[in-house]
This record gives C-alpha cells, structure tokens and sequence, in this order.
C-alpha cells in the first residue's frame, strides 16, 4: 500500500469516533490536545469534516475558566498512568488538569481558509469564541502579572517532556513517592526511549501537588513547585494569536480581535527579550527564580514559527539551525547534537518530531527561507518511507522511536507529501 494510504489507515484506525488516539497500541489510550489539533490538519486532507469534528470534541472538554486539558479521557483508560482516577480534575473528573501547546486557533485557522464548504466554516465560526476564551485563560491564568510571557507548571504542558530545558527546575522538585511499579508506558515503548523513573517520579508528585489545590487557576501559578516560560510555548502561543486575531476578524469579531491583538504587541516584545545576544539563541526563564534557561532545544528555533521577520531580524539563529542540520543525517534533533545532555533516543533530548517539522517548515517559508524549508520536508519523508510511522525518530540513523502507528506522525506525512513547494 503506498504511504498516503497507509497514513489515512493509521487515521482512520486510531479515529474513536470524533477524536483520535494518538496511537492504538495502549500507549496513550485517550484525547490528547496537541496530539487532536494536530491529527486535524491531517484528517482534513482527506475529510473535512471528521477534521472539524476532532476540534470540536477537544473543546467539548474546555473548563468553565477556558482551559483546555491536555488529556480528554473519554473510554477505558486502565492502560494509562496517571489516568483520570489520579488526576482526578475539571468539571466531569475525565480530565487532565494542566494544558498543552495552544496550537488550536492555527488549525482552525488553516482549516478556515481552506475549506470552500458553507456548512464546514460556520461549524469552525461556532468555535472562535472558544478559541478566544482559552487564549484570556492563558494569559490571565499563566500570566498574571503581564509580562507578556505566559508560563507553564509541569514539563507535560510543554508537549516536549523530558527535554534538558527542564532539568534543573524539575530537579528543584520533591521527587515523592517512587512511582516505578505504577507506570506502564514502558510496558508499551523502550524504556531508553522514555523520560527516567526520577523525572517521572517528580512528574506524578507534581500533579499531587496540584490536585491538592483543585488546579484552581487563581492558586496554582504562585503554589506550583515548577513554573518556567518556556520559549516553546510562547511562540507556538504567538502564532496562535496572530491566527485568532486573523479568524476573529473574519468572523466580524472587531473587539475580539483587538483584545488579541493585544496579547500579540506583549508577548512579541517578550519573546523579543528573550533573545540572547552572546550565545546567538532563544531562550525562556524560570519564572519562579528568573533564571535564563540557558540551553539550545528545538524550542529556541520556535520563534521562527511565530514570525516571519525573525530570520532577518535574527540571521544567527537561522545559521544554528543549519549547523544542527549539517551533524545529523536527519532534521531536525529536538536538542543541539554534541551537547552533554543530547540523547537521540530518547524523547524530547534529541529525537527527531515530525509535528515540529511542520511548524519549522511552515516558518522557515515564511521568513523566505525555501531552501532549508525543502530540505526539512525532504527528510521528514524519508524518515517515514525509511522507517514508518513512529512517533519519533533517531536523527543520526532514522532508526524509529516510541510508539507505532502514530497518528500525528501519519498527519503531518500527508500534509508534507501534498505540499509540491
Ligand atoms: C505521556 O504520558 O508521556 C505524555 O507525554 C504526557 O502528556
């Protein structure tokens, strides 16, 4: 069967009617926000409407405060740690209580302008002000006092969970309670795949901590023990607005769309300080210390992705990315290949992910960068057609990593192969 084919199988066989796993094997038996959004992009090559629809049931699962989790448990979630009998959170307790990358109004965006069919785009109109109201929870919740960064409160939020950015806050954290004997994702991946048993031991004793405060959103940003503005985040978030304020705007929503644009002017002078002259590079903070985080992961080349006057502004950090490109053999490691902490298989502190691709693909064009667009898209296809659709890659040998059958894998496969830039 040839690759598409195969990516829309993987779709369709992860679909649970109205939301998609993000692989079928156990791994990650429910709704997973990022995971959603980005699965849409994909559905909606060959099905609109079971694109909309992805959207739809992750916002059916919005808090009355406007966060959206980053886990919607919706079915039998026995094979999962911490499942929603642990959490224990929002209104239904069949949720997560911590959020993930606000990558939504980008999709919906994208889905906006592409569809030509009425009754598509009135059914993505109805979910504007729901977009708008998770984008005042960030702010308001993560950013209380308008520093134009928003932060967040467990490394799981960042979408990028073991990645070294977060060592030192997260060994700032009570490891409590060994939960080796509890986890079972390593029943379903490689455990040198995985974050380790300490970082996972902080991970849990973190969502006990909130849950001791109800993850209320007016507590948990001065209580939570790990909290760091995460340069990932924010510029994913960025972009988001600059796509809000865009389909606000369609939608005849004036006021909407000056309260994001609004959001937009801080966060861009914000991101815009987090530049750090010396080391020619993007870094966040730990908003609890105010110390630079100080090292080079996927997330400081994300502000590419959030403004296409960045490599001009910044032709130094377009150079580090190509300094990246030229030690592996694929694009692009989610962690600066030669550094200590660099780990090509495992997680976030090395491997190659196709959803990150995508969004540097997307910012590299748009800061005129065709040439090094191409050959991130290059490699994220040979990545598939050498290796299959795992959820991550080894960028010095392709070899496949963590799960199988991984539906934003497949997503992003048949929204790069369509592309005939
Ligand atoms: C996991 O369980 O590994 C997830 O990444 C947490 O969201």
């Amino acid at each position: 069967m040839e690759l598409k084919q195969q990516a829309i199988e993987i779709l369709r066989g992860n679909d649970r009617g109205g939301y998609t796993l993000p692989n079928a094997t156990g791994l990650y038996p429910a709704q997973w926000n990022w995971d959603s959004c980005l699965a849409a992009l994909g559905w909606a090559q060959f099905d609109e409407s079971r694109a909309v629809a992805e959207i739809e049931m992750l916002f059916g699962g919005q808090w009355p405060d406007g966060m959206v989790p980053h886990i919607l448990f919706h079915g039998d979630d026995s094979s999962y740690f911490p499942n929603a009998s642990v959490w224990q959170a929002g209104p239904t307790g069949r949720s997560s209580g911590i959020t993930q990358p606000l990558v939504a109004a980008t999709i919906v965006r994208h889905l906006f302008e592409h569809t030509s069919d009425p009754s598509i785009r009135a059914r993505l109109t109805a979910l504007v002000p729901k977009l708008l109201a998770s984008h005042r929870w960030c702010y308001s919740a993560r950013d209380p006092h308008a520093s134009g960064l928003v932060s967040i409160i467990h490394p799981w939020e960042s979408g990028m969970d073991n990645s070294p950015l977060w060592d030192d806050a997260l060994n700032a954290v009570e490891p409590g309670r060994p939960v080796a004997h509890l986890r079972k994702d390593i029943g379903f991946a490689a455990a040198e795949h995985r974050p380790t048993g300490p970082q996972y031991d902080r991970y849990i004793n973190l969502v006990i901590k909130l849950r001791h405060d109800g993850y209320r959103p007016d507590r948990v940003y001065d209580v939570a023990p790990f909290r760091v503005a995460d340069i990932g985040f924010n510029a994913i978030l960025q972009r988001a607005n600059q796509d809000l304020r865009l389909l606000l705007a369609a939608v005849g929503d004036g006021a909407g769309a000056g309260e994001v644009a609004a959001m937009e002017k801080s966060t861009a002078a914000a991101i815009a300080q987090c530049w750090h002259e010396e080391d020619g590079f993007f870094y966040g903070l730990e908003t609890r210390t105010g110390a630079t985080i100080r090292k080079p992961g996927i997330q400081g080349l994300l502000p590419l992705f959030a403004d296409a006057g960045m490599a001009t502004r910044h032709p130094r950090l377009v150079e580090r990315l190509e300094s990246w490109l030229a030690r592996v053999a694929y694009g692009a490691p989610s962690f600066e290949p030669g550094r200590p902490e660099f780990e090509p298989q495992r997680y976030w502190r090395g491997p190659v992910w196709l959803i990150v691709n995508w969004m540097l693909v997307d910012g590299l064009r748009h800061n005129g960068l065709a040439d090094l667009a191409r050959r991130i898209r290059r490699d994220s296809l040979a990545l598939v057609e050498r290796a299959g659709f795992a959820e991550y890659f080894n960028p010095l040998t392709g070899e496949p990593l963590g799960g199988s059958g991984f539906s934003w894998t497949a997503a992003m496969y048949l929204v790069l192969a369509a592309d005939t830039e």
